[in-house]
């Protein structure tokens, strides 16, 4: 049965999509056929895919207001064992469709149950807001991975998204774990990342994965060519963290980590 892993903070490029992606990738390398839910409007883990903008295509948005079945949305990645729910730019009218529906926050959780046989992880990837997408992320998650870029306002906002885990907990999933927060785009030369990782691991304490994710221009270009980081350059030391970062997520699953708050 899959475990089901929100991709969450509401500040946005902090590296949401490219983890979505590369974790996705790197677990379905290991064998766990994956589901990658774009639950954004922007739709970049659907084009860092290689899917091209597509207006006849059925999207989350057809899933979560039109009623297709989940299952029917699902494409095929490049990668074995990696698949993808798209998203497209109207999904942002969900926001607005679906303020007057009664289980507004639970719809994604709800019609995502029928899918978590069929996989060993579900990755939902989130906007950068705290919207009704990003709710029905949560409520539909066992648990939130949060990536924390490694720059001077890494904190920003995260009181806010820490008050919305605790919000979602008490409403409607009381279950809600932290997986970890994720610190991207490091840069080992500077000063100022080695400042805000201490700054983080003084905050957050043992909730931060040992992997850290560099900062790694192949991370950055491997998208353009719709292309996970193992179909672009496996070799580079951003393939190579990514890797680890699976091992780390798949450690937790032996440790049976219970809900860290
Ligand atoms: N480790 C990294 N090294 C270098 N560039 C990176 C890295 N991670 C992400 N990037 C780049 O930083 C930008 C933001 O990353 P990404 O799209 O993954 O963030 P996001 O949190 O999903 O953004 P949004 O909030 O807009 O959805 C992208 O251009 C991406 O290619
Ligand atoms: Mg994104």
């Amino acid at each position: 049965m899959a475990r089901i892993i929100a991709i969450a903070n509401q500040k946005g490029g902090v590296g949401k999509t490219t983890t979505a992606i590369n974790l996705g990738a790197a677990l379905a390398c290991r064998g766990l056929t994956t589901l990658l839910v774009d639950c954004d409007p922007q739709a970049n883990t659907t084009g860092g895919l290689g899917f091209p903008k597509d207006p006849t295509r059925h999207s989350l948005y057809h899933g979560l207001l039109l009623d297709i079945p989940l299952s029917d949305l699902l494409l095929k990645s490049a990668v074995d064992g990696l698949f993808l729910i798209p998203s497209e730019k109207n999904l942002v009218g969900a926001n607005i469709e679906l303020a007057d529906h009664p289980d507004r926050e639970r719809l994604l959780a709800t019609k995502i149950a029928t899918l978590r046989d069929s996989f060993g992880f579900i990755l939902l990837d989130c906007p950068p807001a705290l919207d009704l997408l990003t709710l029905n992320a949560l409520v539909a998650a066992d648990s939130v991975l949060v990536p924390v870029q490694c720059e001077y306002f890494a904190l920003e906002g995260v009181s806010e998204l820490l008050d919305t885990l605790a919000r979602v907990r008490r409403t409607h999933n009381p279950r809600l774990a932290v997986e970890g927060i994720l610190l991207t785009m490091f840069d080992d030369r500077t000063n100022l990342s080695h400042q805000v990782r201490d700054d983080l691991k003084d905050f957050f304490g043992d909730q931060i994965f040992h992997t850290v994710i560099p900062r790694n221009i192949r991370l950055a270009e491997a998208p353009s060519y719709g292309k996970p980081i193992f179909l672009y350059d496996p070799q580079c030391r951003g393939a190579a963290s990514y890797i680890e970062l699976a091992q780390e997520v798949l450690s937790h699953d032996s440790k049976g980590l219970g809900p860290r708050t």
